[in-house]
């Protein structure tokens, strides 16, 4: 449908999710649901295995920070990629599945000394290095306790990644990593270098999410191989690995594209290929850190609608039981979304309309401006490609519960993370 890889309609009108129909969903867990459609997550993880880990010898490490709960991270290990993660919590729920932790890269602009310490008591593979402070931190907690770790350095490698402002994270005015316009990198590397605690195995960038132009990443290999090149001049010693981060775009709404994973991993072993050569380097192991190209298509949400509010000749607003707090990413960043009424996909009397959530603020809006067919109070509306940082984004704004997660696969649903209620909400305040 749409093509929409896993979403298909059945005779009667009603949206299907790997061949799960969502009235039954509704009405079984209720709205506003999360839905992922684990068949589509694993297809993407073969792809990827195909295109960069058997192919050309790749790490991928999943960026957890797009969705991850217990059974996310179950379907992780179980299919052997590495996890990025970027926080204690992120850690913590690795750790409570016994996610292999040599498997583990940990992120972040200001890992705590608590979060590095229990990196290195956990023995996470790699600590991709952000700043100095991090540096001293982690020597000081390593010396201490007579151990060392392996750590990637984070750069910024200067390259605008014609995405959004908040998601841009590649150029020189940016909070993460080492700026590359100075000397504070090779500062950086230098100093590790004559750390006895931390073993230098590569370096780290990380451009944007939602990219849809490849060559981006032939840019970004340039830069690696390059500064490489100035460490084994400088230092004598040779990077084994680079890690080009995630940041590969999916498709919501007409306009994007819809990109294979091979048409990044491609660009970038070409580019490792031609780059190292040049320099006359080793061709080293590389990362990638895919977090929306894995879930992001394959998670859908269900609402139920309430109130509709027509102001003739101007605006008709939809409410659903939803909104900013199960889906930020409209009001934070003006992100775009498709809907589809699900419950009546074979109904074709299409009106304008807006759907916004039920918080009060203003700009609770899901989708503006979109063409359905006339919805009523009880209608269910599925917005398509809220698998990325949906869930992990959720709050309780207004004292809202988060919404539950179900998982369906081939004709089957389970549910991974109970709803919350009202005493979820109230259990922490004394
Ligand atoms: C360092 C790093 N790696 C990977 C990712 C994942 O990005 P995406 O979900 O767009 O693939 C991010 C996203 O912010 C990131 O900061």
């Amino acid at each position: 449908m749409f093509g929409y890889r896993g979403l298909t309609i059945s005779d009667d009108g009603i949206l299907e999710i790997s061949g799960v129909r969502c009235d039954y969903l509704v009405e079984k867990y209720g709205t506003p649901l999360y839905v992922f459609n684990e068949e589509e997550i694993l297809n993407r993880i073969k792809e990827i295995k195909e295109n960069h880990i058997v192919k050309y010898g790749g790490v991928a490490a999943y960026a957890s920070k797009a969705f991850l709960t217990k059974y996310m991270c179950r379907l992780i290990k179980r299919e052997g990629l590495w996890l990025d993660v970027v926080s204690g919590g992120e850690l913590y729920t690795a750790k409570s599945v016994d996610f292999p932790m040599e498997n583990i890269i940990f992120h972040g602009n200001n890992k705590t000394y608590e979060e590095l310490e229990m990196a290195v008591d956990f023995g996470v593979g790699r600590v991709v290095i952000d700043n100095f402070d991090e540096i001293d931190i982690l020597e000081d907690i390593l010396l201490k306790k007579k151990r060392s770790i392996d750590v990637q350095i984070r750069i910024t490698p200067g390259i605008d990644g014609h995405t959004h402002d908040f998601i841009k994270t590649g150029q020189v005015d940016s909070k993460f990593g080492f700026p590359m316009h100075d000397e504070s990198a090779l500062h950086a590397v230098k100093r590790i270098l004559n750390s006895p605690a931390l073993k230098l195995k590569g370096i780290h960038a990380h451009i944007g999410s939602q990219l849809h132009q490849n060559n981006i990443y032939k840019l970004e290999v340039e830069v690696l191989a390059k500064f490489i090149s100035s460490i084994k001049n400088l230092f004598d010693y040779e990077i084994e690995e680079i890690n080009c981060g995630g940041g590969f775009g999916i498709y919501y709404t007409e306009g994007d594209k819809r990109l294979s994973i091979s048409y990044f991993t491609d660009v970038i072993h070409k580019a490792v290929e031609e780059c190292f050569s040049r320099y006359n380097l080793r061709k080293p192991t590389v990362f990638i850190e895919p977090g929306r190209w894995i879930v992001g298509e394959a998670g859908i949400t269900l609402y139920r609608v309430g109130s509709i509010k027509d102001i003739r000749g101007i605006r008709k607003y939809v409410s659903v039981d939803g909104g900013m707090t199960d889906n930020i990413r409209t009001a934070l960043y003006s992100a775009k979304y498709t809907a589809v009424p699900a419950n009546k996909l074979n109904n074709k009397d299409e009106e304008q309309v807006t759907i916004c959530g039920k918080c009060c603020e203003s700009g609770d809006i899901l989708i503006k401006d979109i063409k359905l067919p006339k919805l009523e109070r009880g209608d269910i509306i599925a917005v398509l490609s809220t698998g990325a940082y949906n869930f992990s984004m959720a709050s309780n704004y207004n004292r809202i519960p988060r919404p539950a997660v179900v998982m369906v696969n081939r004709g089957q649903d389970v549910l991974i993370v109970k709803r919350e209620t009202y005493e979820d909400i109230i259990k922490n305040d004394l």
